[in-house]
């Protein structure tokens, strides 16, 4: 089995839903286990969970979008990661990334760029969603990838809709689609070295 992880923090619960679906999607694969990694509120990970990151062939960062960038929780958990840094523990596991927020843009791509340079500091392989965007007149809400996003995975959550309502439904597919590239790269990538 090849293990992975979906490192992640959610500060209401709505990147929580689109982490799951990541999560699902890349545990789908053959020959993969997925585990939720959750950043608790005080931004800690247990001994257990630092053990599982470093066992895991891919890592999948997701944050919600916070004035701008990952919530706080998130970059304490990287810098905490300074020490394996050291050493280059995290050297040549795939990495990828997603994101929520409750605009549209709201600024999700600079999480993503976030993650993505904090994943080339680690020395890891980063991958994009590989989903092609819902981009034309006929295009729906729930389409997969209708926020178009090819660098990491971005879903919207409006400001005032629970969690049962956000992220919409298109968004948690596009969610479990990406898990599954993550998933699949994996095994190639473990099964190439
Ligand atoms: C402190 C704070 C800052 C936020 N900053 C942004 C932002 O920069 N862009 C945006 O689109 N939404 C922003 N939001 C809205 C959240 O991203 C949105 O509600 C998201 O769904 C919350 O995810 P969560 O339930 O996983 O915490 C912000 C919310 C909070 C609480």
């Amino acid at each position: 089995m090849v293990e992975c992880a979906v490192l992640s923090y959610s500060g209401y619960g709505h990147t929580r839903r689109l982490a799951d679906a990541v999560q699902r999607g890349c545990d789908d694969v053959d020959g993969v286990m997925c585990r939720n990694v959750v950043i608790s509120s005080d931004g800690e990970l247990s001994a257990a969970e630092w053990e599982l990151l470093d066992r895991s062939a891919a890592i999948v960062f997701g944050s919600p979008t916070y004035m701008g960038g990952p919530a706080w929780q998130f970059k304490k958990v990287a810098e905490a990661s300074s020490r394996l840094w050291y050493e280059q523990r995290w050297k040549d596991k795939l990495a990828a990334g997603f994101t929520n927020s409750a605009s549209m843009n709201g600024d999700k791509q600079v999480t993503l760029q976030y993650f993505f340079t904090f994943a080339m500091q680690h020395s890891m392989i980063w991958a994009g969603t590989a989903l092609m965007p819902a981009s034309t007149s006929q295009a729906r809400r729930n389409d997969v990838n209708f926020l178009g996003s090819f660098s990491g995975l971005m879903s919207q959550s409006p400001s005032d809709a629970s969690i049962q309502e956000a992220p919409p439904a298109g968004d948690l597919e596009s969610g479990v689609l990406f898990g599954r590239r993550i998933g699949a790269c994996a095994l190639q990538w473990h099964r190439g070295r």
